[in-house]
């Protein structure tokens, strides 16, 4: 049964429905309110704390404290490194690597070694300091006139190979290409090919594997790993 009379109805009285908006509030709704607000931010914080933990940690060049390991060539390696004056010799070797967590593991890959004049290099290459800096201080970029590429695309990752017929190497993946002392001539690669350290230690040859980020100008370690 309506409890508007007809006369209100007449009237046109308007009658206002109250919800919990209109009602007053209490101090314990304030305070409860309060409690409800600061809890959401602290568990939203924590939240965002633990995504962003990941997502930092992979911005943080995984280079950063590692130690990189020789690795020798072998004679053979070695005297075809003597031979790579006008083309890039491929050097094929066991990488011995030592994760603080893993057993020492042993893998084959390869890099490109080339035979320079130093002067002639060095005007070509005017992108790259004399020395560069690795987990054992710094290398030459050029020792005993070779350098020591690394097989890795600067753009994403490929691998360039040597054309002997467009004398330079060309990357399948997106046609960037870099001369021989490893100078980018053209595509999106964003810097020219990368050296490696060499040394030479008791007449054994030893190189070292550096991964430096891709699609940078500039050269970030990001392991000693391939
Ligand atoms: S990965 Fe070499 S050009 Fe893109």
């Amino acid at each position: 049964m309506s409890n508007h009379s007809p006369a209100d109805a007449s009237q046109g009285v308007q009658r206002k429905i109250l919800t919990a908006y209109d009602m007053p509030e209490t101090s314990e709704d304030i305070s409860r309110r309060s409690f409800m607000a600061g809890a959401t931010l602290t568990i939203g914080g924590i939240v965002g704390v633990i995504l962003a933990i990941p997502i930092v940690g992979s911005l943080i060049p995984s280079g950063a404290g590692a130690k990189g390991t020789w690795s020798p060539l072998t004679t053979a390696e070695w005297n075809d490194l003597q031979k790579a004056t006008d083309k890039p010799v491929k050097l094929e070797f066991s990488m011995k690597t030592k994760d603080a967590y893993l057993p020492e593991q042993t893998f084959g890959d390869y890099v490109w070694g080339v035979k320079v004049d130093p002067a002639k290099f060095k005007a070509a290459r005017p992108d790259l300091p004399a020395k560069l800096p690795f987990s054992d201080g710094s290398y030459d970029v050029v020792n005993m006139s070779f350098v020591i590429l690394s097989p890795i695309c600067p753009h994403l990752g490929c691998r360039p190979i040597w054309s002997a017929d467009a004398n330079r190497f060309q990357c399948p993946c997106h046609g960037s290409q870099f001369d021989l002392d490893g100078a980018h001539l053209a595509g999106p690669a964003p810097r020219g090919m990368d050296p490696l350290p060499l040394r030479e230690q008791s007449g054994v040859a030893d190189v070292m594997w550096i991964r430096y980020r891709s699609s940078v100008p500039d050269r970030v370690i990001l392991s000693y790993q391939s």
